[in-house]
């Protein structure tokens, strides 16, 4: 079994997922390459010493460029802060090596570009992290739209609320900053809804849109002094898709209650899909069809017909989580290794979600409908 040799920036939040897959992928999909855990790098060294011990990595570092410089590391994975994915990613493509780098793809749309251009010349394969793209009803309502389950797509309803902003005296971290996290909900989470809309309904084209920031201080972490929140805390926008379809995304992660609301409506002339990710492993369908008496919407639980569930649980209505989402994303990517062919989405795909975020930013600035693609 041939194997990839792995190294991991960052071990937080996204740094745990991206290890967890690592472990299982293999278990899980027996895919045609075996990830090998060489080095992981935090900039807390006692942290990515941690992460090594617990997970099994064979070495720990502070410095990301020895993960660079690791002539065994083949594959980066890039799970620190926003204002690091350019120049890590950049690096990693130099090197000659494979890239798995958390969203958003990074602070600017310059940069992105930038990214997106350095990996079409470079011979690795990358991904971005649109991980609930990979739910595998999410997958099945692509295939259900396509075969005009619910008639002809005319309108999209898309929320990517969460509260994890919402109290106002929360501590100031890296995520209010333009230069650390570049834009704000729209970076963390609107473009989770662009990728999803993407996915169902093709690029979007242009949008009308409106950003507010709700609250323009927070505490400093321990105490003290206040420190500006520079980026927005909810966005809406009205879209218009290439395919002519309309629609309206709306973003906040000030919202009491929303743990991880992301949900969308698809509406067609014969009917309608819903779904939420908090209830992730059900996905509704309504029909206008039969006698109207018995018409209502349909829940469909999460089962092996809907693929690759099957490859974690051989019994439906079980229920798939967060995780495995990210260990099917990386499953993906290690595929598209193999076949020597595109993962997806690569840099160049992410690209245009990035393009979207950062056109509700400047239509919302500026008070005008703005292309996005
Ligand atoms: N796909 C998703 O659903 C999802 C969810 C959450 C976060 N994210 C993305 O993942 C990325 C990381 O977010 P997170 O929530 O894991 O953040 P986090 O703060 O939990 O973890 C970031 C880690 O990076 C380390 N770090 C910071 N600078 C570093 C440097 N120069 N060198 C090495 N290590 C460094 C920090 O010490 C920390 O351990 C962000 O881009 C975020 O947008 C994606």
């Amino acid at each position: 079994m041939p194997t990839i040799g792995v190294g991991l920036i960052g071990t937080g939040f996204m740094g745990k997922c991206h290890t967890l897959a690592y472990r299982s992928v293999r278990a899980v999909f027996d895919t045609p390459l075996s990830p090998r855990l060489v080095s992981v790098c935090d900039r807390r060294a006692a942290a990515a010493e941690q992460h090594a011990a617990q997970c099994g990595f064979e070495r720990a570092t502070d410095d990301w460029h020895a993960v660079m410089d690791d002539p065994e590391v083949d594959l980066v994975s890039i799970t620190t802060p926003n204002k690091f994915h350019c120049e890590m990613a950049r690096a990693a493509l130099a090197a000659g090596k494979h890239v798995y780098c958390e969203k958003p793809l990074a602070l600017t749309l310059d940069e992105a570009e930038r990214m997106a251009a350095a990996a079409a010349e470079a011979p690795g394969k990358t991904i971005v992290g649109y991980a609930y793209t990979c739910n595998p009803l999410y997958q099945h309502a692509r295939g259900l739209v396509r075969s005009g389950a619910i008639g002809r797509p005319l309108f999209f309803r898309g929320v990517c609320d969460e509260d994890y902003q919402a109290d106002p005296e929360l501590p100031w971290s890296w995520r209010s900053a333009k230069a650390e996290a570049g834009l704000g909900v729209l970076g963390d989470m609107m473009c989770h809804l662009v990728s999803m809309a993407d996915g169902l309904l093709g690029p979007i084209d242009s949008v009308l849109a409106d950003c507010r920031i709700h609250y323009p201080t927070r505490p400093a972490d321990g105490g003290g002094e206040r420190l500006a929140v520079e980026n927005e805390d909810v966005a809406s926008a009205l879209v218009t898709f290439k395919s002519g379809v309309t629609g309206m995304l709306s973003s906040s992660r000030a919202a009491w209650g929303r743990k991880n609301h992301l949900a969308w409506e698809l509406h067609g002339d014969a009917g309608m899909l819903v779904q939420d990710q908090e209830r992730m492993n059900e996905l509704r369908i309504y029909r206008n069809e039969g006698p109207k008496s018995d018409q209502g919407f349909k829940t469909i639980l999460a089962a092996p017909a809907h693929e690759p569930y099957g490859k974690f649980c051989p019994a439906p209505g079980h229920g798939l989580g967060f995780n495995d989402l990210k260990t099917i994303e990386l499953a993906n990517l290690l595929q598209a290794i193999a076949d020597d062919v595109p993962a997806r989405p690569d840099f160049t795909e992410a690209l245009r979600f990035e393009r979207v975020i950062h056109a509700i930013a400047r239509s919302a600035q500026e008070g005008i409908r703005v292309q996005a693609g």
